[in-house]
């Protein structure tokens, strides 16, 4: 940057003298518009449970979830997210559950999409972990997490959301190869609409365990998921995984965790133009949370969290937040 002034006669701080001025000289901004609300369903009626490492975040019955989704409506949230708490007695080796036409998530989609039409849209995750008995996203055969086989589930769980009526499909597994599988598979039998948000860049992160939690994998799960998820020393690989998902038919990429993974935002989004998206996860969710909570660091860092997503380049940021900071934006 060359010719921008000097002191004295240029003060930086003429530009923020007061908030109106801050204002209108605000380069990134947060609206309702830029957040998707994740939310978690289990059995039963009339339930809104409580989830032990993420306050203020709960497990809720179908009916509930309901009144959830429709106060999302009202504030202008685009999108929700869901994730399912399956009975542990229905978890088997190879995720058999997922492609249960009554399991937990076509029960929410064939109720939600009646209730709320084209009003919200629906993302439901693509990977097996909430259904397996050793909380991998894939099948293990040969103590290995086997790509190709697993695909062939993935493809049956996607075909089944899709008729359901879900929006987006969000395969989150990191198998190779997935996304154009998934694509053929949707568009040979009619789901040409049916939108695909790759899990494109999602790293083996320590910033997911209280979501582990919530879906009630963390205990189960064996070992880590290093084979299939990305190594965080790495930048090139994340731009490999964009182009390759990119070339087989994703609309959008998703970024996954958000605040330590700022600049990987920022290059995918330099380089590829289209639509990304950030997870800001569990485990960001509730360091912040319990910040908050102890009076460790104010309210407004997270309305800070989200803004540097938006910097990034995310044009959207999943967050356990969004109800809490739509309200606050109304
Ligand atoms: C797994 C999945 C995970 C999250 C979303 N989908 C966890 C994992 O990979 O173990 C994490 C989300 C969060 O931490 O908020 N398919």
């Amino acid at each position: 940057m060359k010719n921008i002034g000097r002191f004295p006669s240029l003060r930086m701080r003429r530009n923020r003298k007061a908030d109106w001025i801050r204002r209108l000289v605000s380069e990134h901004n947060l609206s309702a518009n830029d957040l998707i609300l994740p939310l978690f369903v289990k059995e039963g009626i009339k339930k809104k449970e409580n989830i032990d490492s993420m306050p203020n975040v709960f497990r809720y019955s179908i009916d509930e979830l309901a009144r959830v989704v429709e106060r999302a409506c009202k504030l202008g949230i685009p999108l929700i997210a869901l994730f399912p708490y399956t009975d542990q007695k229905k978890k088997d080796p190879k995720g058999k559950e997922a492609v249960n036409k009554n399991n937990l998530i076509c029960k929410a989609l064939r109720y939600l999409k009646k209730e709320f039409k084209n009003d919200i849209g629906i993302m439901c995750d693509v990977a097996l972990d909430p259904y397996t008995n050793h909380g991998h996203d894939g099948i293990i055969k040969d103590n290995k997490i086997d790509n190709d086989l697993t695909i062939e589930i993935l493809i049956k769980q996607s075909l089944l959301q899709a008729e359901m009526k879900c929006d987006i499909i969000a395969p989150s597994d990191m198998m190779d190869g997935r996304i154009g599988k998934i694509r053929t598979a949707l568009d040979s039998k009619g789901f040409k609409d049916t939108q695909l948000v790759s899990y494109a860049v999602k790293y083996a992160s320590n910033f997911y365990g209280p979501f582990r939690d919530a879906v009630g994998s963390k205990k189960k799960l064996k070992g880590d998921k290093k084979t299939y998820q990305m190594d965080f020393r790495n930048t090139n690989e994340a731009l490999r995984e964009v182009a390759l998902d990119v070339n087989e038919g994703a609309d959008i990429v998703m970024v996954k965790p958000g605040l330590p993974y700022l600049d990987i935002i920022r290059v995918v989004k330099d380089n590829f133009k289209l639509p990304v998206f950030s997870y800001q996860v569990s485990g960001e969710y509730a360091l912040i949370k319990n910040g908050i909570k102890k009076g460790i660091i104010s309210e407004e860092a997270i309305l800070e969290s989200l803004i540097s997503l938006k910097r990034s380049g995310s044009n959207a940021i999943v967050s356990y937040f969004s109800i809490d900071v739509a309200n606050q934006l109304k």
